[in-house]
């Protein structure tokens, strides 16, 4: 020990020393000093980016600046009074389908989990795991749920717990995110597959890419075939048919917009804007029964996602940087907007406070939200917390 101090100081007495002697060197080097602690780092940053192979689409993806539509109702501090239904009991809840004769709510989690909530008491039951990760989800004809699982695919699941796959591919081309389901009268499925290319894990990238990797497809349980209907959608979402019949919703993530397709009548097969300039990035639709669509919004547009959108570099340095790092992702001010049949918005609920709304579900006076994130279903009551008309 007593050797070793001496030894110590021995040493803290000779670097002044050697520090006064590099001084000389030291002016000399200074190029070289700087060359190797910003130009090299600068130039091997510069080659990373050339020589990684991700190409995120070069321009704005959409157009952007311009005043997203809002509705005269709103309520901007929807967390207020906010009930959170089967709290800590279910892992990200994303969407929810209500079945009106049993007052169950079934839903998909984060875990695998298909859960059912009752609605008189909360009491939350497991319905069955998928193994996957289940986000859309519609209650079948046959007492079934019908499951739009990322990574399986379309689910059938009877009430007896079976799973059935029903199909994982259209025109020889994989899902890799099975994303938004919903069910015609007539028996007909329409669901999305968000991204051919990315998977739920990766769907970050998927917008950073910012090209159009999503298909609305059908799927016939009849013939059992699957078919293409829309395909070159910017990240495809939620889906919702009509209660004409007429046509089906869904929901175009990365664009901000929902489309509407016709499945009868003379503009059967086309395809048109529903609602175009939403406040946020919409994921599920859901219609009430009660003349309105109600769309979540994952999070709500800020000035840093209109940066990340305009500006193809950036995007680019996001997703290599993302290899190395969790990014903090852009999510704030999420919420759920309610439409008209002819897509005029009617009530804005929303709260800064809020990210990751995947879903509004309205039954009776409530509104019940769906979430990737949160541990439970926010339920507000509308009556007590109404949105109100604003100046
Ligand atoms: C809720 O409904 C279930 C099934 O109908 C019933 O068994 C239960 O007692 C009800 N709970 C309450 C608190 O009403
Ligand atoms: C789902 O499975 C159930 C039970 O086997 C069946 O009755 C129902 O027709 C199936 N639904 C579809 C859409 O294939």
């Amino acid at each position: 020990m007593a050797e070793s101090t001496s030894d110590e100081s021995v040493l803290q007495a000779q670097v002044p020393k050697t520090k006064a002697a590099r001084h000389p060197t030291n002016r000399r080097l200074w190029p070289l000093t700087l060359l190797l602690s910003t130009v090299v780092p600068v130039l091997a940053a510069l080659l990373v980016y050339q020589l990684d192979s991700f190409d995120p689409a070069p321009f704005p993806i959409h157009e952007l600046g311009q005043t997203p539509i809002s509705a005269s109702l709103r309520n901007d501090h929807m967390l207020q009074g906010a009930e959170f239904v089967g709290a800590g009991k279910l892992v990200g809840p994303e969407d929810i389908a209500y079945d009106s004769e049993s007052h169950l709510i079934f839903t998909g989690c984060e875990d695998g989990w298909i859960k059912r909530v009752r609605l008189n008491d909360s009491t939350v039951e497991s319905v069955v795991n998928t193994n996957g990760r289940p986000l859309g989800v519609a209650l079948g004809l046959n007492n079934e749920i019908i499951v739009a699982d990322a990574y399986k695919g379309l689910l059938n699941i009877s009430r007896d717990g079976e799973v059935e796959l029903l199909t994982d591919e259209a025109d020889g081309l994989k899902f890799k995110f099975t994303d938004g389901v919903d069910i015609a009268d007539n028996g007909m499925i329409y669901f999305t597959d968000a991204s051919y290319k990315y998977e739920f894990h990766s769907h970050w990238l998927d917008v950073l890419e910012g090209k159009p990797h999503g298909r609305f497809m059908s799927f016939d349980p009849i013939t059992r075939k699957t078919k293409v209907l829309v395909s070159h959608i910017y990240f495809a979402n939620g889906v919702a048919v009509s209660p004409t019949q007429d046509s089906v919703i869904f929901c175009e993530s990365i664009l901000r917009r929902c489309r509407k397709y016709y499945i009868q009548g003379s503009k059967e097969g086309q395809v048109e804007n529903f609602v175009d300039n939403l406040p946020g990035f919409p994921d599920n639709i859901k219609y009430d029964r009660d003349g309105h669509y109600w769309i979540g919004f994952g999070s709500g547009i800020s000035a840093t996602s209109e940066l990340i959108l305009k500006y193809s570099f950036i995007r680019k340095v996001l997703a290599i940087m993302d290899k190395y790092f969790t990014l903090p992702q852009i999510r704030e001010n999420a919420g759920v907007m309610a439409f008209d049949l002819e897509g005029k918005p009617v009530a804005y609920y929303h709260d800064h406070k809020l990210t990751m709304i995947a879903s509004g579900m309205k039954i009776g006076n409530r509104i019940y939200c769906g979430s990737i994130e949160y541990p439970h279903i926010i339920s507000l009551n509308l009556d007590q917390h109404p949105a109100r008309a604003t100046l």
